[in-house]
């Protein structure tokens, strides 16, 4: 794989710059630009509405790219577009019809995103419990095996640690949560963009995930659902292309996607959406997956080496998506990121991350924790470049 041939595809990176946050949101290649601009020079138009040539083409090329998502997570399900992966998660939250005493098992590891929607459920008289993961981010199954009661109605449980990058046993945790009759949200935020996803394999009954971080647009985002789910979540929004029928006091939901996206839809950053799977699957997520790997491994061999900076989380790269938190001493995370910022163009993620719990709770890291996250365009060469700004930190602050 000829990695600087693929960072000639990020226009952002010719201008020495070094982008490690991509666990925010990627960068996006020249093909997902030329997609957008595309059906803005040439057929932008509103879908599912006009009966005209340019509009059938815009609704014939934001339909593909729910077509090309599914495949692209291989499951047998429903697909649609989301402004992102909060919105998805918000979407399963506000679509159940959900009672008094259900309860919703989270854990300490989530993500805000992952937490909140839930936690707003108590005034319907839902309960929610954490499970508490250690330092590394592992869970004890086995106290989930137990936690999980006959009031149980949801696990919603990230695949990734978008703090230490820990990977769940996804598949191993939904096997456990079914068989006593609870179903499976995962937050595929940190794993959908990193490796290769198998919904049929880990046989989740929601999957969300944020498609600004898989190098589709801004404003995008995915939440997959089982078929079975098509007619029991109420969509958030109703209007516009929802309905095949409204009468005096009532209205007939459509049976696709549509159901599900009322209103004008973000039909350019679809499409862009859509041309990001093009691109990943052109390289292909286990190359991309390899590279990552390597690319961690490298970075927390230098951090090691280095006094006074400490590494959170697992230390087999393998078992952890690339996203390395650390701190420098009891350097404040924020002046990290300033120094790596303002000294050497490197972009990096610093404070709580939006997962208070795990980041000061579980790691005990009040001031928050500096964070690199690499993806496919990213080299060891820039890893050096940042390392030699870490040491530096390290021996003169
Ligand atoms: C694990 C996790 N979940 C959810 C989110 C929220 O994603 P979005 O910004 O697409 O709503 C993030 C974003 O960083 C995340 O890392």
């Amino acid at each position: 794989m000829d990695i600087e041939k693929i960072r000639e595809d990020f226009p952002q990176l010719r201008h020495n710059f070094i982008y490690f946050d991509s666990g925010a949101t990627a960068l996006k290649p020249i093909p997902v630009l030329q997609a957008v601009r595309d059906y803005y020079d040439k057929y932008s138009t509103n879908i599912g509405r006009g009966i005209y040539k340019t509009s059938h083409k815009a609704t014939v090329a934001y339909e593909k790219s729910h077509h090309k998502v599914l495949e692209f997570f291989q499951g047998d399900g429903e697909v649609i577009f989301t402004k992102n992966c909060t919105e998805a998660i918000n979407i399963v939250a506000h679509g159940i019809d959900w009672k008094p005493q259900d309860k919703i098992i989270a854990t300490y590891l989530e993500h805000n995103s992952n937490l909140l929607p839930w936690f707003r459920l108590k005034k319907f008289g839902v309960v929610v419990e954490l499970l508490k993961c250690d330092p590394e981010g592992n869970i004890d199954l086995n106290e989930l095996k137990q936690r999980i009661d006959n009031h149980t109605r949801l696990v919603a449980i990230t695949h990734a640690s978008n703090v230490i990058g820990t990977i769940l046993p996804v598949a191993e945790i939904t096997e456990i949560s079914h068989k006593k009759g609870a179903m499976v949200l995962i937050d595929g935020a940190q794993g959908a963009p990193h490796l290769e996803i198998k919904l049929n394999e880990i046989d989740c009954d929601f999957y969300a995930v944020s498609g600004h971080k898989m190098m589709g647009p801004t404003g995008t985002g995915i939440l997959f659902f089982k078929k079975k789910y098509f007619d029991e979540l109420n969509p958030l929004n109703l209007g516009g292309g929802t309905v095949s029928d409204v009468y005096t006091d009532s209205y007939k939901l459509v049976k696709n996607w549509e159901r599900f996206e009322g209103g004008t839809p973000n039909i350019a950053g679809g499409i862009g959406l859509g041309a990001a799977v093009d691109y990943l699957n052109a390289i292909g997520m286990s190359e991309i997956r390899k590279h990552e790997i390597e690319l961690t491994a490298y970075f927390m061999d230098q951090l090691r080496k280095i006094d006074g900076v400490r590494i959170h989380g697992k230390m087999e790269p393998e078992k952890r998506t690339g996203v390395v938190s650390f701190r420098i001493k009891d350097i404040p995370s924020h002046r990290i990121a300033i120094i790596a910022d303002e000294v050497g163009n490197v972009a990096i993620r610093s404070g709580l991350h939006c997962a208070f719990l795990m980041t000061r709770d579980i790691l005990k890291e009040e001031q928050g924790t500096a964070r690199a996250s690499f993806y496919i365009y990213n080299t060891k060469d820039e890893i050096d470049h940042f390392v030699e700004i870490i040491k530096k930190i390290a021996k003169d602050e």
